[in-house]
């Protein structure tokens, strides 16, 4: 996809963005290193990354929160550094874990924040009351912020971020703790308000499968840096591709796996047992022709499978490890040097 080499027509522009923490005279974590991103008005992408990728230190680079290291960034059509006012004033942020205030009542908590946003008090009213409904807080909102579960206290969160309709929103992992019918709702809430104020919605997720159903644009992270970017679709034909797998006797799969290998385009042709393993970039496309072979070789395929990838499978063809598992290599240090320190 070609990508405007300029902030215009962006309304997320970064270059070379960089993050180091100095966590100690000796140590210095490097969270974010050289990103570059351009988001046009309007898209829905979704920032993926194992555990200290990068993915939040970003997002807080770009609400303003913490000014990067190195490179730039302009946020609708702002500096996030010498204008981050102006930035600030025209984007919404629900971080990681935010947790609103704690010894008010949900429904107030969510009211005063349209007033702070310059709502007046009908629309406050009105707004909040849609938002408590949408995320089914409504007969929670009497109850105080510290007596509401994890999951409800982060529909809060969220319903707060959202109160102003924000042209663009940072979602971090909006629907980490909520159950699937809560995340249902929120994922029809966030694509409501996106129809009806064309927002831009730049969120985290750990869930791959819902990033792949509602993105239409996925950034994928490691150690600070984009190692992908694209659509789902693109990104699972170009890098996973399908998988097929077959069924013969013992006897037959280690022809079967030859035969397999000499397919245009076949990688990764594993055979073990009575089965035979393959990727091709289209599965369906490619079975008719496999089988015809194999049959012609007096081959019998008893089984045959085709699976389309995910986009673990993606992150697995990029880095040769899974998002699922949860251990992943410490993120990128070094010692502090005394430019660091400084
Ligand atoms: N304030 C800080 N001081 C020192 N190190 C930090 C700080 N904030 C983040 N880091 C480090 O920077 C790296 C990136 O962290 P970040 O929170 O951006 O990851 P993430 O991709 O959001 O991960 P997760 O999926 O767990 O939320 C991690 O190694 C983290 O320990
Ligand atoms: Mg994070």
């Amino acid at each position: 996809m070609a990508r405007p080499a300029t902030s215009e027509g962006t309304v997320i522009h970064t270059r070379s963005l960089t993050k180091d923490f100095v966590v100690s005279r000796t140590q210095t974590v490097h969270a974010v290193r050289g990103v570059d991103l351009d988001i046009a008005p309007g898209e829905l992408v979704a920032v993926l990354g194992p555990n200290g990728a990068g993915k939040t230190t970003t997002m807080r680079i770009l609400t303003t929160l913490i000014p990067p290291t190195a490179g730039n960034a302009t946020v609708a059509g702002h500096d996030v550094v010498t204008e981050a006012a102006q930035v600030r004033r025209r984007i919404g942020y629900v971080g990681q874990g935010n947790g609103a205030g704690h010894t008010q009542r949900a429904g107030d908590e969510l009211y005063t924040q349209a007033l702070i946003y310059g709502l007046d008090r009908r629309a406050a009213r009105r707004r909040s009351g849609e938002l408590l409904e949408s995320l089914d807080l409504t007969e929670l909102a009497g109850r105080k912020v510290s007596e509401l579960s994890g999951g409800q206290r982060r529909r809060l969160d969220v319903a707060m971020g959202l109160v102003h309709a924000p042209s663009l929103l940072f979602l971090d992992e909006p629907s980490t703790g909520l159950d699937p019918h809560n995340r249902a709702n929120l994922w029809q809430h966030i694509g409501q308000m996106r129809a009806a104020h064309e927002m831009t919605i730049v969120l985290t997720t750990h869930y791959l499968d819902e990033a792949d159903a509602m993105a239409e644009r996925v950034i994928v992270v490691d150690h600070g840096q984009v190692i992908a970017d694209d659509s789902p679709d693109v990104l699972k034909a170009r890098l996973a591709g399908d998988r097929i797998a077959l069924t013969a006797s013992p006897a037959a799969v280690g022809q079967l796996a030859q035969l397999a290998s000499r397919l245009p385009g076949a990688r990764d042709v594993v055979a073990e047992g009575t089965k035979v393993a393959l990727r091709v970039s289209d599965g369906p496309g490619a079975l008719p022709g496999l089988l015809g072979t194999a049959h012609g070789a007096g081959i019998e395929v008893v089984a045959a499978q085709v699976d389309r990838p995910t986009l673990d499978d993606v992150f697995l063809a990029l880095t040769g490890r899974s998002l699922r598992e949860s251990a992943t290599p410490a993120e990128p240090t070094t010692p502090t040097s005394r430019k660091d320190a400084a």
